[in-house]
């Protein structure tokens, strides 16, 4: 056994989710029960830049399992590349002294892919880090779960709910769009759950007319409104083609001009992939002679407090991750495993997206339920 640990830091970073306050009571209520001090660092990795410190005591956790969002602030900062008075600059060194000009033991980062990755360098400029898999997208790799999607998956499907009766009465088509990053099981789960009559996911690049055909055969069946769940990161085949082969063009460019030609070229799609959902609805209007309407689901999937699973899965996670840090285990991520954990070295983790397989079975049983799924 090493020396013993005396005091961690906690951060969240990334997008907010319900549950990450339940996480960070988590590990807090357990390493002070270890006799391990934990200090808060505020807005993610930034806090770690600027000494942006919330005290974290039996006191400040009190209370907070219910809250959504995170008590500490989050950011998308990065340590490699972060602005500082208007400037991009690589931080690690400067969070490196500070790690050990405060006695830092360990520093436990709550977040999705991306702080997946931060972490990742930070342990490799030779800090002691743990990661709870956190996002409302499920898109984190090596994790059965990660907190945070369980509450937006109940508030999405809510909202398909709500959106059969204003559909039925007024004989329309209601595109629900659905978030997810680029993974499609928030999307895809609350399709199924909701009853969608289409659901559209990136991983099955779709055809307008294909989805245009399935609601005009349910107008023919008497039915006629359908609501159609597309998540954000769905696109048509076209698209999808376009979007892969500038990708593609981006992987092979050798200079720096190409290089910059092509990041132009796929920043270009991204903006006019935002538009994307309206476009849908439009086209399906024009196919099917049906008035449709858009609904943007957006931060409310956020928002509020987590559900009783998600107040599980945060709290069993945190709590994990204090028991490891008291060990002497670091660099891994506290994966969920069925009922339990498992530590998962974080160059596992760090640039892997989980996405939905195509012959998942979610997909299968969606199929056999009739639901349309653009292909
Ligand atoms: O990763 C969570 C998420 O909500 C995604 O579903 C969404 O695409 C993204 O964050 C939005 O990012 P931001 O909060 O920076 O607008």
């Amino acid at each position: 056994m090493g020396n013993k640990i005396q005091r961690i830091g906690i951060l969240t970073a990334g997008g907010d989710s319900p549950g990450l306050n339940a996480a960070i009571r988590g590990v807090g209520k357990t390493a002070l029960n270890h006799g391990i001090e934990i200090i808060g660092f505020r807005d993610g990795f930034r806090g770690l830049v600027e000494n942006r410190r919330l005290r974290l005591d039996k006191t400040t956790l009190a209370g907070i399992l219910t809250v959504g969002g995170t008590i500490l602030g989050t950011s998308r900062d990065k340590p490699h590349r972060m602005v500082i008075d208007g400037r991009t600059k690589d931080m690690t060194a400067v969070i490196k002294e500070n790690y050990k000009a405060w006695g830092l033991d360990c520093v436990v980062c709550l977040g999705g892919g991306g702080t997946a990755k931060n972490a990742l360098r930070l342990k490799q400029a030779g800090l002691n880090v743990i990661t709870l898999p956190k996002t409302i997208d499920n898109d984190v790799a090596m994790t059965d779960a990660t907190f945070g999607f369980a509450t937006a998956l109940d508030i999405a499907t809510e909202t398909i709910d709500r959106l059969h009766s204003t559909a039925h009465s007024h004989h329309r088509i209601i595109v629900a769009e659905v978030m997810g990053h680029r993974a499609g099981w928030l999307t895809l789960g609350a399709g199924i759950a909701g009853g969608a009559d289409v659901i559209l996911i990136p991983e099955i690049p779709y055809r307008v007319e294909k989805i245009a055909e399935a609601i005009k055969r349910r107008s023919k069946r008497g039915t006629n409104f359908s609501i159609v769940a597309v998540a954000e990161g769905a696109m048509s085949r076209d698209d999808h083609r376009a979007f892969a082969a500038a990708e593609k063009k981006l992987e092979r460019a050798k200079s720096i001009h190409d290089k910059k030609q092509a990041k132009i070229e796929l920043a270009a799609m991204d903006v006019r992939h935002q538009g994307n959902t309206l476009r849908l609805a439009r086209q399906l209007e024009e196919l099917t002679h049906l008035e449709s309407r858009v609904t943007i689901l957006g931060y409310v999937q956020r928002g509020g407090t987590p559900c009783a699973a998600d107040r599980i899965l945060a709290t069993r996670l945190g709590s994990a991750a204090a028991d490891l840090i008291a060990e002497g285990v670091f660099g891994v991520m506290v994966a969920a495993r069925g009922d339990g954990f498992e530590p998962v070295p974080l160059e596992k983790v760090a640039g892997k997206r989980k996405i939905v397989p195509v012959d998942h079975s979610w997909v299968k049983t969606a199929r056999n339920v009739g639901t349309c799924l653009g292909d």
